[in-house]
Parts: structure tokens; C-alpha cells; sequence
């Protein structure tokens, strides 16, 4: 078992998909936290359903395994409509969108997930089916390149992503819905621990529940992740139920801290202690000092630092937070001299 996967790789792999779709929520009363995202979502459903016409565009940003792909089928359900599903990237060509937009009923939903990866062809094709319905096919060349006017049923477009900063203005204008996604609250992940430990037919103790919730770094994703291996572990060494006693064991042997943080964020915390002072440092000097790419510390590791303090962002670059010096156990010296 790769256990720097399981703690911080956010990818999910084929044979995970497939176990996560039976913890997946099928409807909104199902889905549990992002009450914003909820209740304007309900209002929008139930007015496009009396009206009997296609949802507006809808833009889902935020960290991985908030629930993004799973809401978009929640939405879908909600609609009672057919989803399809494929992502930025996985739309190489024009004739790709054709073919999956050709697919569509009316009302239908199309999801793109990190819809920011789309090739600029095909971002530029989708301006006019997502505002007007239609298309315009190119055939032939030259002297006889001639455009084909194509209309295409009402459909709702569901884009997800891990950053609407990367989105053009074009295409982010063009999305009528437009929900944040929050990292969850400690209450909430352990609704989740308990509905999944159901689901799994595991026996867990409200207490084991919230402790894995705890440590979970506000992602229902990485709690369904460590309730598994608690699950294991307790199965090992345990009598049945999920304890709180058991559930910090198993955690820290996954090297899953008291605030969530695993070795890789604290790698990455020592680091800037020990090698820059606590910072100001750049983020591609972190990167290449714990061997990891830029872009994974900026979607995955910094958001939740920086969202429990432990980071900072200023103009001159990242600093590590007082509160992350005492987390960590290092002499925190003011830098105001
Ligand atoms: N609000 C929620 N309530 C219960 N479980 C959730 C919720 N959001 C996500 N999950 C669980 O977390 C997993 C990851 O969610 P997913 O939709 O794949 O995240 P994202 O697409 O944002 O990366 C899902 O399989 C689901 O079981
Ligand atoms: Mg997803």
C-alpha cells in the first residue's frame, strides 16, 4: 500500500472512483454541510423545474474532494435528468465537444471537471453552445471550408474546478450559477464518518467518529480515506467498535497529526523553519526543496495551511505562522526587529 498516496495524493484512481461511488450522496437532503451551496442550489432547482427548462450554467470551485463531482450528480438527480461526465483535459479536439454535446437531451447535464484544462479550441467552441445553443462546424478547407450552423437542445454545463482563478473571462462569465465550496467544519466531517462507517457496515463510537473528522483537514474525502484504514486497523487490534482510543492510534501510525497535517505538510513547514527562517519564501523554492511540484503545494497542501493558519501568503512570498513554530515544537523568534 502506497501510504503517501493515501494520506496526500488527491487523485483519485479508477478502482477508488469505484469504491467512492457507493459513498457518494445521491440527493441534496443526503448531502451533508455546505449549507450556502444548498440552499441556493434547492431554490434554483425547484424554480428551473416549475419553469420546466434547463438550469442555468453552473461553476463549482474549490480544494479537491470537497464534493464537487459528487454534488454535480446530486444535481443532476435533483433535475431528474442524464449526466454526462468527462473532464478539461480529456477534450482534446472540437470533434470531441461535438460528439459529447451531439449525446445531449434537452435539460440534460454535462459535467467538465477541472474544466480550467480545456484546450482553447474547445473552450472557444463551447462560448456560443453555452450562451445560444448552438454550434458552428467547419467542413472542407481552403475555398470550400464552409460553416455549419448546428443547434443543440437546451443542456445545463456543470464546470468544476480547483481554480476559478485560472478560468478565462469569457468562459467564467458565461456560468449563471457560480458556488464556492468551503473545507467542512469538524461537525460536519463527522456526519460523514458516521454515514460512510454505516454504509461499510463498520461499528463506530460517536467519539472515534469526530476523532477522525478532526484530523480529516476539512475534506470528506480524507475522511472516507482514514475511516478505511481505522476500519483495518481496528479490525487488527481492536474489538469490533471504532474507539476514539483506536482511531488515534491507527491515525498516527498513518502519521496523521492532532491538527490533520500529515508528514508532507510538516515536511514542508520544518522546511521553511529550518532552511529560510520561517520565510519570506518563494513557492517554487519550497517546492523544489521537498521534492514536490509547485502546482501540488499551491492546490493541495497550502489551501488547508493556509486556511488553519500555519501559513501565511505576503507580497514577498509564504511565511510560516508563530502558531505553526508551537505546533511543531520550534522556538518561535519575532521577526518585527
Ligand atoms: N457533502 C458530502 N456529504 C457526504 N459525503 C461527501 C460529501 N462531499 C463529498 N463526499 C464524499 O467525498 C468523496 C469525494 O467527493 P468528490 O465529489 O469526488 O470531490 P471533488 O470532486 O470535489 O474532488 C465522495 O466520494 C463522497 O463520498
Ligand atoms: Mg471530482
Amino acid at each position: 500500500m502506497d501510504t503517501e498516496r493515501l494520506l496526500t495524493g488527491y487523485s483519485v484512481s479508477e478502482s477508488e472512483e469505484f469504491s467512492e461511488l457507493s459513498l457518494r450522496p445521491q440527493r441534496l437532503g443526503q448531502y451533508i454541510g455546505q449549507s450556502r451551496v444548498k440552499d441556493e442550489l434547492s431554490i434554483y432547482i425547484q424554480a428551473t423545474k416549475e419553469r420546466q427548462e434547463s438550469l442555468d450554467h453552473v461553476l463549482l470551485y474549490g480544494p479537491p474532494g470537497l464534493g464537487k463531482t459528487t454534488l454535480a450528480m446530486v444535481i443532476a438527480n435533483e433535475l431528474g435528468v442524464n449526466i454526462r461526465t468527462t473532464s478539461g483535459p480529456a477534450i482534446e479536439r472540437t470533434g470531441d465537444l461535438v460528439a459529447l454535446l451531439n449525446d445531449l437531451n434537452a435539460g440534460d447535464v454535462l459535467f467538465i471537471d477541472e474544466i480550467h484544462r480545456l484546450p482553447r479550441q474547445v473552450e472557444e467552441m463551447l462560448y456560443s453552445a453555452m450562451e445560444d445553443f448552438y454550434i458552428d462546424i467547419v467542413t472542407g478547407q481552403g475555398q470550400m471550408a464552409q460553416a455549419i450552423h448546428f443547434p443543440l437542445p437546451p443542456f445545463t454545463l456543470i464546470g468544476a474546478t480547483t481554480k476559478a482563478g485560472s478560468l478565462s473571462a469569457p468562459l467564467r462569465d458565461r456560468f449563471g450559477i457560480v458556488l464556492h465550496m468551503e473545507y467542512y467544519d469538524v461537525d460536519d466531517l463527522t456526519e460523514i464518518v458516521k454515514r460512510s462507517a454505516k454504509i461499510l457496515n463498520t461499528s463506530i463510537a460517536a467519539d472515534g467518529a469526530r476523532e477522525i473528522g478532526l484530523r480529516s483537514r476539512g475534506t470528506p474525502r480524507i475522511a472516507n480515506r482514514l475511516l478505511k484504514r481505522v476500519r483495518d486497523y481496528t479490525q487488527v487490534y481492536g474489538r469490533g467498535e471504532i474507539t476514539k482510543d483506536l482511531a488515534d492510534k491507527a491515525l498516527s501510525l498513518l502519521r496523521v497529526d492532532h491538527k490533520g497535517l500529515d508528514h508532507v505538510d510538516r515536511q514542508l513547514l520544518e522546511a521553511m523553519i529550518t532552511l529560510y527562517q520561517g520565510g519570506p519564501v518563494g513557492l517554487s523554492t519550497i517546492a523544489a526543496n521537498i521534492s514536490e511540484e509547485t502546482e501540488t503545494i499551491e492546490d493541495m497542501y497550502e489551501p488547508y495551511l493556509l486556511q488553519t493558519g500555519f501559513l501565511q501568503r505576503t507580497p514577498r512570498g509564504r511565511i510560516v505562522t508563530k502558531q505553526a513554530y508551537e505546533h511543531l515544537g520550534f522556538p518561535y523568534s519575532s521577526k518585527e526587529n
